[in-house]
């Protein structure tokens, strides 16, 4: 194995996350980052110690022929950014979630993926915390509650914020099943703070129909029911898992519980973004390297996450035209403004 040159667009606070798992990694090494802003470029070279930096993408890709891209920008522009990276020979780019905020830059991306092959690979780390990804969550819902019919996932940010990580763990617990069908129900466009460029309505209300009968509700919103103590907005990431006989609790950051028909006590086990955060983005971004290597295929590859956006666009359509839709379908910026408009964008 050799080392891949890696290059990070966009040194703003989520990039360092990034950047602190590096001393930790096999066959990985940052040789340039990327930012407009000269105080944040300058700042975060001097601190990770990165070799160059640079002001400009396409110069940057063009000098240092990376191999591995962590585009680590809001989401506005990643079908610019992927095409980029495609057209100097780059093999993959790590694209923090979103992955896309607009029907037309998810279809950008998918033309990207399919004429260049480079491999797209959304920041839904959370995906390589141990109970996930070795199956511990998947197994409780699967084979230890009965037969699992309902469950309740919900956040207090938006949809584009939270609702990626949401979507994401969803469809892992659920065996990469998609949604046969969805019926939503939104209001308030508030395009301020970090809502002003994860664009999506503030609160979105769905219901999901997935394979097996097994019914979702989907609640993005700041007044969704979260998770008992937690703070600040996006702490809450909460599902809950109904069976025939028994139930799940699962939060980010404060463990899971079970507890099913012949159990005393519920069972109890770690969820954490304090303690498993930073490893889970270090065997995240791992992964990348290890699947270029010929080792098995990264959990959130770019079909993983399209699903994802796709599912969060079918619960934007719903909520416009108001009525069942069935997937797969179409979503259009046409019909993403309109949903906007209904709901009192002001620009
Ligand atoms: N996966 C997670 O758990 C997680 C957590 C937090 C944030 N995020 C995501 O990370 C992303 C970035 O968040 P942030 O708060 O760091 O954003 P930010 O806006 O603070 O930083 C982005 C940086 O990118 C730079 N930039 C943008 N376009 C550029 C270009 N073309 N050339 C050079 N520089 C450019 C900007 O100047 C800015 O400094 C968001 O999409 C957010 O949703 C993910």
């Amino acid at each position: 194995m050799g080392t891949y040159r890696c290059l990070l667009l966009g040194c703003g606070p989520r990039a360092r996350e990034h950047m602190v798992v590096y001393p930790g990694l096999r066959g990985m090494q940052m040789v340039a980052c990327c930012d407009l802003d000269v105080a944040r470029r300058e700042d975060f070279q001097r601190t990770y110690g990165i070799p160059k930096a640079y002001d400009d993408f396409e110069t940057a890709l063009a000098e240092e022929q990376p191999d591995i891209v962590h585009v680590v920008t809001q989401p506005s522009r990643r079908e610019w950014e992927a095409d980029c990276a495609a057209r100097a020979g780059v093999k993959a780019i790590i694209v923090e979630k979103p992955m896309a905020v607009t029907p037309s830059d998810l279809e950008g991306l998918v033309r990207v993926h399919e004429r260049s092959g480079m491999e797209i690979i959304v920041n839904c780390q959370r995906r390589y915390y141990p109970q996930f990804r070795d199956g511990t969550i998947r197994d409780i819902a699967h084979n230890k509650l009965g037969n699992l019919y309902l469950i309740r996932a919900s956040t207090k940010g938006n949809m584009m914020g939270m609702g990626p990580h949401l979507m994401d763990l969803l469809m892992l617990f659920l065996d990469e099943a998609r949604p046969e069908a969805v019926w939503a129900t939104a209001h308030t466009i508030n395009e301020t703070d970090y809502q002003a460029t994860h664009r999506a309505p503030e609160s979105l209300l769905a219901e999901y129909w997935f394979p097996g009968d097994v019914r979702v509700l989907l609640d993005c919103s700041p007044d969704a029911v979260g998770t008992p103590g937690e703070d600040s907005f996006w702490m809450h990431l909460h599902f809950d898992f109904l069976g025939t006989t028994g139930w799940m609790h699962l939060t980010q950051n404060r463990g899971y519980w079970y507890q099913a028909h012949g159990m005393a006590e519920p069972v109890r086990g770690a969820s954490s973004w304090d303690l498993q955060g930073q490893a889970g983005q270090r065997d995240f971004t791992q992964a990348v390297a290890d699947w270029l290597d010929g080792g098995p295929p990264h959990l959130n590859r770019f079909a993983v996450g399209r699903a994802v956006v796709e599912a969060l666009f079918a619960a934007q359509k719903s909520a416009l035209l108001g009525k069942r839709i069935s997937l797969p379908t179409t979503f259009t910026d046409a019909e993403w403004q309109a949903l906007r408009d209904r709901l009192g964008a002001s620009a």
